[in-house]
């Protein structure tokens, strides 16, 4: 296939004439467009015009500084066999392609007719036919983007337009030479939870995962930004659902094709070369053909066979399988007849199976989401959508999986656990599997009867406590410590084993034994609060299980002596980093991202998706703990209060928080809300990116505080003087300018402006969603003698000496 040269053309093809030469110009109704040249129309990126394959021809467009690379066909299934031909827009709007006998080729099929309507190639490369009049709307006729054959430009949709019934798909070329359709196509697959399929006719030959409420899963997703040279993105509501992405910037030519041989490639220009270079290819490896390894099948790419069974199903033909043919999969060794004992082995990091017998409900938990499974006998296995904007979904398979593969955690992208249901006695054939249950079964019983002893004591403890604990009694289903334990664990509360101060009391790192090391928080005695604020929170993190909150293993109660035990972090917290002129070094932008989106999605859970609705309110960088792979995880939910499902708000006497992260509201009138958390994200986010506290921040040209000097830059737009001088070299400038967007949102004053914290994911987490712009954040300007980083109740102070909240908040 070349698409004919200009000079070429006048004297091969007759009848084609360019009355048009630049993308401003249209075409108008009856102005036959018939002479001497291809060329229809030509804009400084794209042209339209005649192109030969073969000896047949074609009307479509191309890149005009690569003729060769027609990104769009008109009439692929009726060739111009001839030279002579004729393109007419007709007075009601359709574009009509005509040959020599006056029959037509194709013409475009619209909805509506136009009233006085002109035609125009875009700067887009998007061909549209619209109302003369309309020279902004976007309200087109007809427009050649919602007919794409085998390419996928910039702002081009991907999928459904459901008022009108409008799929856009890819459809291959049937080969290089021939742009007639193909087999091949690639678009949006309407199930349950959308998914992106390429077909070879009716047949899938990839998927990617399901869409998760965020993104698509299983695939590279987000990282086919790949540096930021595209922003993909995905909508979903009920008028549409597509698939789009946007070039970051104009140096970089970029365009999605669907090849003959039924790949998708994400081919690049750069900024100054001539040729295109193939960036990634979709279906890259032999994990991602459809089902590879058959039904009940899981395919690893880095094993060798790359096929295996799920656990609990062996081969259906073990002489196939053996010559690796694995088409005819598994299937069960003993068929599931929900007796008692079945249960769910977790595979990690997985696409998910097709959505075949598929059904999805919605859930708050893991657990709910297992009972859910358990309930029916049919149900095969679950997962748990984890990332998601309001509830998480269960996700309930009752037939074969199909297409299930492993992922290799390389760009640490967080791909989805399966469960999946096996019987109790997995096996009849192995014996080290029987030996191994025995053994399991035996420590079970044994830790059962353990357990039962144990629950025993703490009944009989609890009975102790009873006065002190009465409203929190049924929520606790800890682990009790022995004070002795600790103790010597502790050494004694020995100085060399301090962690930190927390609000209400000290933390202690405890070596239980040489592998086992917990962090103890010892409420201090004189702090006068510490009972409520303990009760308080055993009852409340008991109850909460998510990644990026920490983890309660236990507590200790011994006469007034109160401990929380928490799995230990090495890394101790946030601000030994952000802050610390050494180690700030450690933490690159994608690291401090992740931070970001981990703290955003653990405050989600508390406001949101947990079965309670929790304001933390006293998020701040001390607060945010770190794991050996620095993960955050949020903490110290010493002062945190359970709202009921339908409560918005609430109102204290007692203000307890951190200057610094306290909302307006909160420090002056004492009311709270998801709203105030929000603003300490915010504030939170900010420190993050500036690597500055908010609280003694410090500039020669005005007294403002963090926030204040982050609203004047954004004013001035000059965001990136905000940015930690140690993130130079890792950034992503337009990342970085997203999240200092969404921080000041976080911070507006007041408290209906600001987002909730399911917006603020999504916002993070999706690069194409438009942000609003902020308004002037709340307490910009207030400057306060004291500097001093601390916890502070009304009144008086619980760790410091010489605050009183009255030297900030006003009266
Ligand atoms: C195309 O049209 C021109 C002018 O009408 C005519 O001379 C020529 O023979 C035609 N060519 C063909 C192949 O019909
Ligand atoms: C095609 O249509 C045009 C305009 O309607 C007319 O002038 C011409 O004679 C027609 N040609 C043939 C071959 O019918
Ligand atoms: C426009 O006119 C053509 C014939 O000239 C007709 O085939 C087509 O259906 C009309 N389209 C609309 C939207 O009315
Ligand atoms: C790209 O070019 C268009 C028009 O030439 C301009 O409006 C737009 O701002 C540019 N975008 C970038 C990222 O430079
Ligand atoms: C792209 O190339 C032009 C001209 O060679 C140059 O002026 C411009 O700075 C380059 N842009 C990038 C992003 O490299
Ligand atoms: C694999 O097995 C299937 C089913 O038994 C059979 O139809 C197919 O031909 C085999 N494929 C190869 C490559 O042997
Ligand atoms: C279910 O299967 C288990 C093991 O396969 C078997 O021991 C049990 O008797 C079965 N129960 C029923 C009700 O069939
Ligand atoms: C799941 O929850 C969402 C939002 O809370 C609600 O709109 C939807 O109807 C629920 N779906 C089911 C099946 O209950
Ligand atoms: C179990 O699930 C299957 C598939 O969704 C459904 O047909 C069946 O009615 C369910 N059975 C029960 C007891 O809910
Ligand atoms: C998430 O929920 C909010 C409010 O309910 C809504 O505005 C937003 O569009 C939702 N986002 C997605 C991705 O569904």
């Amino acid at each position: 296939m070349k698409p004919f040269p200009f000079i070429l053309l006048t004297s091969l093809l007759h009848f084609l004439l360019l009355q048009f030469s630049t993308a401003a110009d249209t075409i108008s109704p009856s102005e036959s467009i018939t002479g001497t040249n291809t060329l229809v129309s030509s804009g400084t990126s794209f042209q339209l015009g005649l192109f030969s394959a073969g000896s047949l021809r074609y009307l479509g467009i191309w890149y005009k500084n690569f003729p060769d690379t027609v990104v769009w066909v008109a009439n692929r299934e009726k060739p111009l066999a001839d030279s002579n031909g004729s393109l007419t827009l007709s007075k009601n709007g359709t574009l009509i392609l005509l040959d020599n006998m006056n029959n037509t080729l194709w013409s475009s099929s619209s909805s509506r007719a136009a009233e006085d309507p002109v035609a125009q190639l875009l700067e887009t490369g998007n061909l549209v036919v619209r109302d003369k009049a309309a020279t902004d709307s976007e309200d087109y006729v007809w427009q050649s983007f919602d007919f794409p054959t085998d390419t996928l430009l910039p702002e081009m949709k991907l999928g459904w337009n459901f008022g009108t019934s409008l799929n856009r798909f890819l459809t291959s070329w049937k080969n290089a030479g021939d742009p007639s359709p193909g087999e091949y196509t690639y678009g949006m697959d309407r199930v349950l939870l959308p998914q992106l399929v390429i077909s070879k006719g009716s047949k899938k030959k990839f998927r990617t995962g399901p869409w998760n409420g965020i993104r698509i899963t299983g695939t590279p997703f987000p990282a086919l930004s790949f540096g930021g040279v595209v922003h993909p993105y995905f909508v979903y509501n009920s008028n549409e659902l597509y698939y789009a992405y946007g070039a970051v910037s104009n140096s970089t030519i970029t365009r999605l094709k669907l090849t003959e041989s039924g790949e998708i490639q994400r081919l690049l220009v750069n900024n100054g070369s001539t040729e295109w270079a193939v960036m990634y290819t979709l279906r890259n490896d032999e994990c991602s053909n459809y089902g590879q390894c058959g039904a009940n099948g899981f395919c690893k790419i880095n094993k060798s066979p790359i096929c295996d069974c799920l656990p609990g199903f062996f081969p259906t033909s073990t002489s196939e399988w053996g010559v690796l043919n694995w088409t005819r999969g598994c299937r069960r060794e003993t068929p599931l007849n929900c007796s008692k004992g079945e249960g769910f082995l977790k595979i990690e990091n997985v696409k998910l199976p097709d959505q075949l017998d598929f059904w999805v409900k919605n859930s708050t938990s893991t657990r709910e989401c297992k009972a859910e499974c358990l309930k029916n006998c049919s149900c095969v296995a679950y997962a748990n959508s984890d990332i998601k904007n309001k509830s998480s979904l269960c996700l309930m398979w009752f037939g074969d999986l199909i297409d299930l593969r492993e992922f290799i955690e390389e760009d640490g992208d967080q791909e989805q656990d399966i469960y999946i249901r096996v019987p109790w006695k997995t096996s009849g054939k192995n014996d080290k599997k029987i030996v191994l249950i025995s053994v399991i079964s035996a420590v079970c019983l044994l830790l059962f009867l353990g357990l039962a002893l144990f629950s025993w004591c703490i009944i009989l403890k609890r009975r102790r406590n009873k006065r002190a604990l009465r409203d929190s009694e049924e929520n606790l289903e800890l682990p009790l410590f022995d004070f002795d334990t600790i103790a010597a664990a502790t050494n004694h509360f020995s100085h060399t084993n301090k962690l930190g101060e927390g609000g209400f009391g000290s933390v202690y790192k405890a070596k239980l034994t040489q592998e086992e090391i917990i962090a103890v928080k010892r409420l201090s005695k004189d702090s006068g609060q510490g009972i409520e604020e303990f009760k308080n929170e055993v009852a409340m993190i008991a109850n909460l299980q998510h990644w990026n909150l920490v983890k309660l293993l236990g507590c200790c109660i011994e006469g007034d002596e109160r401990m929380l035990i928490y799995e230990y972090m090495p890394n101790k917290s946030l601000d030994c980093f952000i802050f610390d002129q050494n180690r700030k070094v450690l933490l690159n932008w994608k690291k401090r991202f992740d931070i970001i989106m981990g703290i955003a999605r653990g405050l989600l859970y508390l406001h949101q998706d947990s079965r309670l609705r929790i304001i933390h309110r006293d998020l701040k960088s001390s607060n945010i703990l770190l794991d050996d792979e620095l993960n955050p995880k949020i903490s110290d939910f010493g002062i945190a209060r359970i709202f009921e499902r339908n409560q918005t708000e609430a109102k204290t006497k007692r203000v307890i928080g951190t200057y610094g992260y306290m909302s307006p509201e909160y420090a002056i009138d004492g009311k709270f809300s998801v709203k105030s958390d929000v603003f300490s994200f915010g504030v939170l986010l900010l420190e993050i990116i500036c690597g500055r506290k908010n609280r003694g921040f410090h500039h020669p040209d005005h007294e403002h505080n963090l926030l204040g000097h982050a609203w004047l830059l954004w004013n001035k737009s000059k965001c990136s003087e905000l940015i930690d001088q140690c993130l130079e070299y890792s950034y992503v400038e337009f990342e970085v300018q997203r999240c200092i967007q969404v921080g000041l949102l976080c911070v507006q004053k007041l408290p209906v402006d600001r987002p909730a914290m399911s917006s603020v994911v999504f916002m993070l987490g999706n690069e194409g969603a438009p942000l609003p712009q902020p308004k002037e954040p709340g307490f910009f300007s207030e400057r306060s003698s004291e500097d001093v980083d601390t916890l502070v109740d009304e009144g008086r102070s619980l760790t410091g000496s010489s605050i009183t909240i009255t030297t900030v908040v006003a009266r």
